[in-house]
């Protein structure tokens, strides 16, 4: 694998789930794989999971990993090219990104989408410039239009519940959910990319009028604005805020209550509930769901670390 930035530099999705859950049975099992090599996890927005289970997951196989909270503790960046620099941003990606892949084997970028400019998000303008400059594979931690390390997670979260009793193919429902601000479309974009290609499962999203996600993504899910429709019989339920595609980053009003509750899951087939976190407890997600039988929240988060190593392990592979 040359790089992992979204679910097209999986080739084989089920082969990474496979990898990824047999690290998770012998994590140390390539311990000497990455030795002498060394990541750098560079993040430009706040994290938990991602920047700790890359961690783990590199230091599982055998690989320095050096994290630089670029946002905060660095230079700010300047992405525009031929910007005349008399402003706050005091490097420019072209002299800071050929350095990090001059200190690296591999770099690891967290960008959030600016919510402003679609044309510009929608074209990951920065994470393509890491990826122009630095010369080294690069890994998203997360990028303006998707989160590739989390969706591989995700289905490795639904692999290990399957097989549903009496049925060839779960159902798997995404279910947009209130928030009290805009969020990217990111999670939600890749859950759906990486469902789509997996193609073991019927998909499902809800999402109130005029929250559709980028067709791009979605593909030939079936899309409703009934949430008791989607959620019949559903034995996966992903639970995810996202702001407005079409009016770029916008919170357009939703009067309909989109929280989910245990009553709401009563017609599901004893759904899984699945979650990215963070979560905006008795926003997004009600304690009694979160706190419930129903949860595997904590579970996919865990799977975070075998998802990285399994990426990790095949970008090594990859390395000369
Ligand atoms: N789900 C996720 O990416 O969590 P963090 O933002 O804490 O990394």
């Amino acid at each position: 694998m040359k790089q992992f930035l979204s679910v097209h530099d999986a080739a084989n999705i089920d082969f990474l789930v496979k990898s990824g859950l047999s690290f998770k049975k012998n994590p140390l099992t390539n311990n000497k794989q990455g030795k002498g090599k060394r990541i750098g996890l560079l993040f430009l927005n706040p994290s938990m999971r991602t920047r700790l289970s890359t961690q783990i997951a590199a230091q599982n196989l055998g690989m320095e990993a050096i994290v630089f909270n670029a946002s905060q503790e660095g230079w700010a960046f300047e992405f525009e090219e031929g910007a005349v620099m008399n402003g706050t941003t005091a490097e420019h990606i072209k002299d800071a990104a050929p350095i990090l892949g001059k200190y690296f084997d591999i770099l690891g970028i967290r960008t959030f989408p600016s919510l402003k400019s679609k044309e510009e998000d929608y074209a990951e303008k920065v994470l393509n410039q890491f990826v122009k400059y630095s010369g080294i594979p690069v890994v998203s931690l997360e990028s303006a239009t998707v989160h590739p390390l989390q969706s591989l997670a995700d289905i490795i979260t639904i692999t290990e519940h399957l097989p549903i009793k009496n049925k060839t193919k779960p159902k798997v429902v995404l279910t947009w959910a209130p928030h009290v601000k805009s969020l990217p479309q990111c999670v939600a974009n890749s859950f759906s990319e990486w469902v789509n290609a997996w193609s073991h499962s019927e998909f499902v999203i809800a999402n109130p009028e005029g929250y559709n996600l980028d067709k791009r993504f979605t593909k030939n899910a079936k899309i409703t604005n009934d949430q008791a429709y989607a959620l019949k019989d559903a034995d996966f339920v992903y639970v995810k805020n996202w702001s407005n595609y079409n009016d770029y980053g916008k919170m357009i009003p939703v009067e309909d209550d989109w929280m989910l509750t245990n009553k709401k899951l009563e017609n599901t087939n004893n759904a899984k509930v699945m979650h990215c976190l963070p979560v905006r407890r008795n926003v997004e997600l009600s304690d009694e769901i979160l706190d419930g039988r129903h949860s595997i929240i904590t579970e996919e988060a865990g799977n975070r670390v075998w998802a990285a190593q399994a990426v990790l392990s095949e970008i090594l592979n990859g390395l000369s």
